[in-house]
């Protein structure tokens, strides 16, 4: 089982209903609510507590939890060191005055500061992999994951990955979780962004993939070396002007530069498209997310056959598109004004 199947999602669209594999149930016995306010002692109480102060407050769920519930799953037990998919046979276990002290302040600071709870605990899931997680990239919540564990199937049909890109790698998600799972590939994870390349390299250490993962600071394509890839894969910037105008506090605490993509969302998804298919296979694959724009790339590129992708745990606008597709409609890219 993952450890947290719904840690997927996206920046600024809502996140889809998404079952919590928590086999805590909400309907958990809460006894002696008096005590309980001042405080909690016990799991239970603490899951009580942290859920009744997020639902009573004006809180954002979209970095990987879609409600009170689950959130407090997520902070209650991080706190108390217990896995996140324990039963409800820990509800009873008390917390220490330390956990109780820590409780009480994530959940202060996740209330008035509005900093996703990530960012908090300083980790995050994704694809049943555990991450380091700090301001310095953006949280993982790409619904890629599922496409991962999927191993691109029915999408990817060439022979057996053997070199990966994770283009705007961020913190290293999407090319860690295809490291970790396709163990015949070595994987280059690219951003422009030497802070977030940093955390990629941090979680390139911390799930011993350094032997086959490569770390590239590049404008996209711009300083990649010989060779092409099987498989590229791109969860770029890709929010548009209104959508960043809207923007809830809580994704005020990502780098503005994973988020916005020119007025339409699309300014590097346009680049990604031009240029893809110089560097891959003629079997390859390309996957980009696009989240809310999906409608802007479709109305730019009507006789393009994107292929949109659905997903079983929330999401969508990721689209797929073959090397020989991308050949096809090559021309199509430049006369565009790209
Ligand atoms: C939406 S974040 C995605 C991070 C990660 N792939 C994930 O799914 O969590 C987009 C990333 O693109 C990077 N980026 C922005 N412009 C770029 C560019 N011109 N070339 C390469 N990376 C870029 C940002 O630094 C950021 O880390």
């Amino acid at each position: 089982m993952l450890a947290m199947p719904w840690l997927q999602g996206k920046p600024t669209v809502p996140v889809a209903k998404r079952k919590s594999c928590s086999r805590i149930s909400y309907t958990c016995d809460m006894s002696n609510t008096e005590t309980l306010r001042d405080q909690p002692q016990t799991v239970g109480q603490a899951l009580q507590f942290c859920s009744e102060a997020l639902q009573n407050s004006d809180v954002f769920f979209g970095h990987g939890t879609d409600s009170a519930w689950d959130e407090s799953v997520q902070l209650v037990l991080s706190v108390a060191g217990l896995p996140l998919d324990s039963s409800d046979d820990v509800l009873p276990d008390p917390l220490s005055p330390e956990g109780i002290t820590r409780l009480r302040s994530l959940l202060g600071r996740r209330i008035e500061e509005h900093i996703p709870l990530p960012y908090l605990l300083g980790r995050a899931w994704f694809a049943g992999l555990e991450y380091l997680c700090d301001p310095r990239a953006i949280i993982p919540r790409s619904p890629i994951a599922e496409l991962i564990l999927a191993e691109f199937r029915p999408w990817y049909s060439g022979p057996e990955p053997t070199r990966i890109l994770d283009l705007c790698c961020g913190g290293g998600c999407i090319g860690l979780a295809v490291a970790h799972y396709f163990p015949a590939a070595r994987v280059d994870l690219l951003d422009i962004d030497s802070a977030a390349l940093e955390l990629a390299q941090e979680n390139t250490a911390a799930l011993e993939l350094v032997d086959r993962v490569s770390i590239i600071q590049s404008d996209l394509f711009d300083e990649l070396g010989d060779g092409r890839y099987d498989l590229i894969l791109s969860n770029p910037p890709y929010v548009d002007a209104a959508d960043i105008a809207a923007m809830p506090a809580e994704y005020h605490h990502e780098p503005e530069n994973s988020l916005g993509s020119g007025a339409d969302g699309l300014a590097l998804t346009r680049r990604i498209l031009s240029c893809a298919e110089t560097w891959l296979r003629d079997t390859g694959l390309l996957v980009v997310e696009v989240g809310n724009s999906w409608t802007a790339l479709e109305e730019a590129y009507p006789e393009v056959p994107f292929t949109w992708l659905e997903f079983e745990h929330g999401g969508e606008g990721v689209f797929a598109i073959s090397a020989r597709e991308l050949q096809e409609y090559s021309t199509k890219w430049r006369q565009l004004g790209l």
